[in-house]
């Protein structure tokens, strides 16, 4: 269903010309980011398109990895001004590596829109985030429960009254992509992100939706829930474009740089009324799941921070056993066994 919110397909055919003129620039860095397995460089020209399209004044990227899409990202803000990009991971391949690449073919001003922090995402606070942006386009390409949540609970609220899209990676639509049918001799997809098998070959399968991550569950459940629409980026280029322009896009762009296998949705709360009821799941900051005193979720915790987790539990229980009521506990304990008596 086309919306007339935001159209993939035609994000691309209209800015058919740029694309055409920053064809050469666009292969080169995406040759430098040389990640080709998490992005395709014809899915970098949709995310690339998007921007130019939308033009959003904030670009919140959740999961860089190596910088595909923060590369892509950076230089539509670069070409649309007053546009900044916002990447957040825990991965730090963007410092280590690929920014020295990639200044190899840019000047030190392209870095400019790009603030890409290391940091897990469940701590950085939504409010200051967003701060004072009125359009943002959001990248969700960090897997799992726990991202959903923060996405889903404490990024959307804010997004409500904002204009805004949200592009959601790894997810297929069957429709335009079949075979993925069949379990072949693979168990049940049981949650996970596409990390025990790296082909992508365990997947949940719901409706037409085809996934091997936790966040397709969650966008599907928050959609359905909210009756949202949730669009498919492959059905934007099967079906919007006519096969004309189908050609005069592969003719201006090759088929490296254009195709139409996007393997990407999107959604937007302001396709609702805006007096709308929205349900947002709740989502608790592992921060103030400390100071609650609960031991936070560990799922996104690293070595340091679970065994700093132990350690804080571990001083816990021994302060407990230390403690008269503890001591007193135990004696009781004693004396009933000695008194045989059973009920605690
Ligand atoms: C699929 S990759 C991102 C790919 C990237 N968008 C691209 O275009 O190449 C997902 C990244 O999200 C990161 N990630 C997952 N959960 C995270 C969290 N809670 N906080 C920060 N980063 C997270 C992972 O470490 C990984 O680097």
């Amino acid at each position: 269903m086309q919306s007339s919110l935001f159209s993939p397909a035609f994000a691309v055919w209209n800015q058919r010309q740029v694309l055409q003129q920053k064809r050469d620039r666009l292969q080169a860095l995406f040759h430098a980011v040389n990640d080709p397995d998490s992005l395709t460089l014809s899915q970098w020209v949709h995310l690339y398109a998007a921007v130019l399209e939308f033009k959003p004044d904030l670009v919140l990227e959740l999961g860089r990895n190596v910088g595909n899409s923060t590369c892509a990202f950076t230089e539509a803000a670069n070409q649309i001004g007053e546009c900044r990009v916002v990447s957040l991971c825990r991965s730090t391949n963007w410092q280590e590596s690929t920014q020295a690449r990639v200044s190899q073919i840019v000047p030190a001003e392209w870095f400019q829109p790009l603030d890409a922090r290391v940091a897990d995402i469940l701590q950085v606070e939504a409010k200051a985030l967003l701060g004072n942006s009125q359009r943002v386009l959001v990248l969700w390409d960090a897997h799992g429960f726990d991202v959903a949540e923060y996405m889903l609970g404490s990024l959307m609220p804010l997004l409500k009254d904002r204009q805004h899209i949200v592009l959601v990676h790894d997810i297929t639509d069957l429709r335009y992509h079949a075979g993925q049918e069949s379990y072949g001799d693979k168990p049940l997809w049981r949650a996970g992100n596409d990390d025990v098998y790296s082909d992508h070959t365990v997947r949940v399968v719901l409706g037409h939706l085809s996934s091997a991550v936790e966040q397709a569950i969650a966008l599907v459940d928050f959609t359905s829930r909210n009756h949202l629409p949730l669009h498919s980026a492959d059905e934007s280029f099967y079906s919007e474009l006519s096969q004309e322009q189908n050609n005069v896009l592969r003719d201006l762009l090759g088929d490296e740089l254009f195709s139409r296998n996007a393997h990407w949705f999107w959604f937007s709360l302001n396709e609702t009324n805006e007096s709308a009821l929205i349900h947002f799941p709740k989502f608790t900051s592992p921060e103030l799941d400390r100071h609650l005193n609960k031991p936070a979720s560990s799922s996104h915790l690293n070595t340091d921070q679970l065994n700093a987790e132990v350690a804080l539990l571990k001083s816990t229980i021994a302060g407990m056993e230390s403690s008269k009521f503890w001591k007193i506990r135990l004696l009781w304990l004693k004396l009933k066994k000695l008194l045989g008596i059973h009920q605690t």
